[in-house]
């Protein structure tokens, strides 16, 4: 379900934030992997939040000097670091929320799913972890492929009796980032003007955007579409071609994990709204049909994964 629902527009998430303002505002965040390439860029956000009063930032190596670094800004946010392992559990006390980046990223001719055998163990682990020390806490789960280590996800906390669908959240609001930014190119808008939605899941066509739908009202042609659907589908292996084996997107995936931070930390504030698809074109809906397949495939690849842990 989290994978399907609808993403809140930036609009939408704006005036959700102007809203929180007046509510409770301070949270513990835990974030998992804060020494890799999205954990650093998006540790810098997290500690710039201000919804955030206390950063816990884990990682198996690099922490302490990361944390050492980030703890000079002057910001009321703060940090502590927690290296290694043995410290795992301590870095989760009293998280509200617990963001995952650990794992190893693709580079130029891999699939997300080929980063399967290494990524699931990482997730479950620190997934028991949760289940043990933060139960009640939110998780975004970043680590690829998210289709598949949001189900391990689901079924860890299962086996550990604390599953709550709403608490489960896989992050795709990159392909929302990228949606937005492009249709602002093809179209000369105003990029903070822009809400493009995106459904599905984050892999190649499980991804859909929905042009349809997109905000202020914008009429593409079936090329358009289809030029641009393929654009924000692909968009993550442009970036990791680009890289050339140096990795994937982690500076556009922090500013969107940082964003992602940010609506669910307003939501913990009291607002509570969830959406559903919308109206949607012919060509979406087909595109749903197709997509649900894939979809399903990846999500019991990860249930059949952590059903033989
Ligand atoms: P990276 O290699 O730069 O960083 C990963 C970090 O995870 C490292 O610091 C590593 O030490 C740490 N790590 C490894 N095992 C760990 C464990 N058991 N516990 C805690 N930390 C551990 O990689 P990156 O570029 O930051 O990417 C991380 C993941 O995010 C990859 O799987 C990548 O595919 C994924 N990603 C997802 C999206 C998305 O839209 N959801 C976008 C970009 C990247
Ligand atoms: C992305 O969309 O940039 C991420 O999922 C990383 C990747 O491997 O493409």
């Amino acid at each position: 379900a989290a994978l399907t629902q609808r993403r809140p527009s930036t609009a939408r998430a704006s005036r959700d934030l102007a809203r929180a303002v007046e509510c409770k505002s301070q949270f513990k965040v835990a974030l998992l992997g804060a020494a890799g390439g999205i954990g650093q860029p998006l540790a810098l956000l997290l500690k710039m939040n201000r919804y955030v009063s206390d950063l816990s930032l884990y990682d198996i190596v690099n922490v302490p000097g990361v944390a050492a670094d980030l703890s000079h800004c002057n910001t009321p946010t703060q940090v502590k670091a927690f290296n290694g392992k043995e410290s795992l559990e301590a870095a989760l006390e009293g998280a509200d929320l617990v963001v995952i980046p650990a794992g190893v990223p693709r580079k130029p001719g891999m699939t997300r799913d080929d980063l399967f055998n290494t990524n699931a163990s990482i997730v479950q682990g620190l997934i028991e972890a949760a289940a043990k020390v933060c139960p009640k806490a939110i998780l975004n789960i970043i680590t690829n492929p998210v289709n598949s280590t949001v189900p391990i996800t689901a079924e860890t906390l299962k086996a550990a009796g604390v599953y709550d669908p709403k608490r489960v959240l896989g992050v795709s609001t990159l392909d929302v980032v990228r949606a937005n930014t492009f249709v602002a190119e093809a179209k000369g808008l105003n990029v903070k003007d822009v809400d493009v939605p995106v459904v599905g899941g984050h892999a190649g066509i499980t991804i859909l955007p929905l042009l349809s739908q997109t905000q202020p009202k914008v009429n593409f042609s079936e090329d358009e579409v289809a030029k641009l659907t393929d654009r924000i589908q692909n968009a993550g292996t442009e970036v990791v071609e680009a890289k050339a084996g140096a990795g994937s997107a982690t500076l556009s995936m922090a500013y969107a994990a940082a964003r992602m931070a940010e609506s669910v930390l307003a939501g913990l504030s009291g607002i509570e709204e969830v959406l559903g698809l919308g109206e949607l074109s012919a060509s979406e809906k087909s595109g749903l049909e197709k997509l649900k397949p894939e979809l399903k495939k990846s999500i019991d690849t990860g249930i059949k994964f952590a059903k033989s842990k």
